[in-house]
């Protein structure tokens, strides 16, 4: 891509393709699962504030899309598994999404560079569901791109979990895709790499750490004193090296090996678990900002590493089914302001940059009542109520709010119900045992969060206008 770029920059034909070289900095990804999203020009500006140079979405939004035009953030789109069915059996289908979810994007610039088909498709958790469509998916928008006139310009690629290769020997050389799955896995990876795509792997030292209690600590961060794996005579002091070259020898060893290879998700949580904490999120995140703004990579493969943070903002209706942490992702909370101290590498201040101009609701919590008997049995009911249509996932052990009495959970509960539900009256009604309060309950590290105003997709911003602000976003839609 280097040589591309210099040679589009001597001919001055497309000086658009030259923003910025791919491969440098840093992108982030940009997911929506939340009750209380900010409005998309608040977090492009949020993009742009931190220099985040690209930005990885998990379908093709088209607020978000909208206001990335111009912004000389490049953009992977994603398609969602539940349409690669879709995408797979009709090439009509795989070129109407083109047309819509690219084509008409690109000519209002919006600088697309990926589509990512499908995300995780091989889950273990989806019993193989996507197995057989992900390819055909794949191959009928590489042609829709070609039709279009994208080849060159949009490339396709698969967001992989890291478990659809593994190492017969424990250590990085014997990598190689999973036994179950290599003739899916080989076939997609052949067809990325004869169009000039690259892998794109998710990889979680977290994960590992949750799932197995025996896995050493230290070895999940950049800056750990675990004892080193040696792989002949290559030394490995931390799980991302030995994940992502495990990675490369697999590729290497099914005939890729030049393949690029794209960090589609990288990131720590921090809250939800006792090893989700402000403190190991900052020391992971660092370690790896640390690693990519020094532009080194990984013992078998040195140059600039390709990766998108996972993620950039808390998504608080995200499903739980994963564990309580799938909520705390972020580097920033859900309303845009950072967690912790992280120097990106990209801005001279070296700090995170607060999202902006943000409009909260009003100071008030919805709270347990004074003098309500704990015994009182529609309080294990409402709590219940509360934190299933809530967010009670700060609650528990080790958590930010691990350490709060009974009573102080109840509130907490209520409080996360209430606010979700922009504060309204009725929201803050538990039969005899709630009320609201003026005090901010807010205890050590546990917050108890006021929402901000809720977004509608336009200028309107009173409750009242939902139904209007969702009409407005359809007519924009079909007028394009
Ligand atoms: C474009 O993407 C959106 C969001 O993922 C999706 O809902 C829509 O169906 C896509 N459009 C077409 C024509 O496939
Ligand atoms: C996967 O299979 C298990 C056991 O057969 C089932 O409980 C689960 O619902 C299935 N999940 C999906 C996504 O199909
Ligand atoms: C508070 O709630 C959490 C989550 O439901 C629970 O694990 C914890 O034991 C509760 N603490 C007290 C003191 O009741
Ligand atoms: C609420 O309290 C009032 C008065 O103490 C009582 O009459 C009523 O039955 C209570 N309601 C509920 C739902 O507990």
């Amino acid at each position: 891509m280097r040589k591309v770029c210099q040679i589009c920059l001597m001919v001055v034909l497309i000086p658009l393709l030259c923003w910025v070289e791919p491969g440098d900095g840093i992108g982030a990804n940009w997911g929506t699962q939340s009750s209380h999203p900010l409005p998309p020009e608040t977090v492009v500006r949020m993009l742009v504030d931190n220099r985040i140079q690209k930005v990885k979405l998990f379908d093709a939004d088209y607020g978000a899309l909208r206001a990335l035009s111009k912004s000389g953030i490049q953009v992977m789109v994603g398609i969602p598994n539940d349409l690669l069915a879709t995408m797979a059996t009709s090439t009509k289908a795989a070129d109407k999404w083109v047309s819509k979810n690219v084509t008409a994007h690109l000519s209002n610039s919006v600088d697309i560079r990926y589509v990512a088909v499908g995300n995780e498709p091989f889950l273990a958790t989806y019993n193989g569901s996507f197995l057989r469509t992900t390819y055909p998916a794949l191959q009928n928008i590489q042609n829709a791109l070609v039709k279009a006139g994208l080849g060159n310009r949009v490339k396709v690629t698969v967001p992989q979990n890291a478990d659809v290769y593994e190492s017969s020997t424990t250590v990085p050389s014997g990598g190689d895709f999973r036994a179950d799955i290599h003739d899916y896995i080989f076939q997609i990876t052949k067809f990325l790499n004869d169009n000039g795509s690259p892998f794109t792997v998710n990889i979680y030292p977290f994960i590992s750490l949750y799932i197995d209690s025996n896995f050493p600590v230290e070895y999940a961060f950049f800056d750990g004193q675990a004892t080193p794996v040696n792989d002949g005579g290559t030394t490995y002091t931390n799980m991302f090296d030995a994940n992502y070259d495990t990675l490369v020898w697999a590729l290497q060893k099914n005939g890729f090996p030049n393949m690029g290879i794209i960090v589609g998700e990288i990131g720590w949580p921090s809250d939800g678990d006792r090893n989700g904490n402000n403190e190991y999120a900052q020391r992971f995140m660092q370690g790896f900002m640390t690693r990519v703004a020094g532009g080194k990579g990984t013992p078998m493969r040195q140059g600039p590493l390709e990766a998108y943070l996972f993620s950039l903002i808390d998504e608080d209706e995200k499903s739980i089914q994963p564990g309580n942490f799938e909520r705390h992702w972020g580097v920033f909370y859900y309303d845009g302001q950072p967690k912790y101290s992280l120097n990106l590498g990209t801005t001279t201040q070296g700090a995170l940059v607060p999202a902006r101009d943000l409009k909260y609701l009003q100071r008030k919590w919805c709270v347990l009542k004074d003098n309500v008997k704990m015994d009182d049995p529609s309080i294990a009911q409402s709590v219940s109520y509360a934190c299933a249509l809530g967010d009670c996932t700060s609650l528990g052990y080790g958590t930010s709010c691990g350490s709060l009495d009974a009573e102080q959970n109840v509130s907490y509960a209520f409080n996360s119900y209430f606010q979700k539900n922009n504060q309204l009256d009725e929201a803050c009604k538990f039969p005899n045992v709630s009320t609201i309060t003026k005090d901010d309950p807010s205890t050590g590290t546990c917050r108890f969060g006021i929402m901000i105003e809720p977004y509608y997709g336009g200028a309107h911003k009173t409750l009242g206008s939902g139904g209007f602000g969702a009409g407005l976003v359809l007519l924009l839609l079909t007028v394009l």
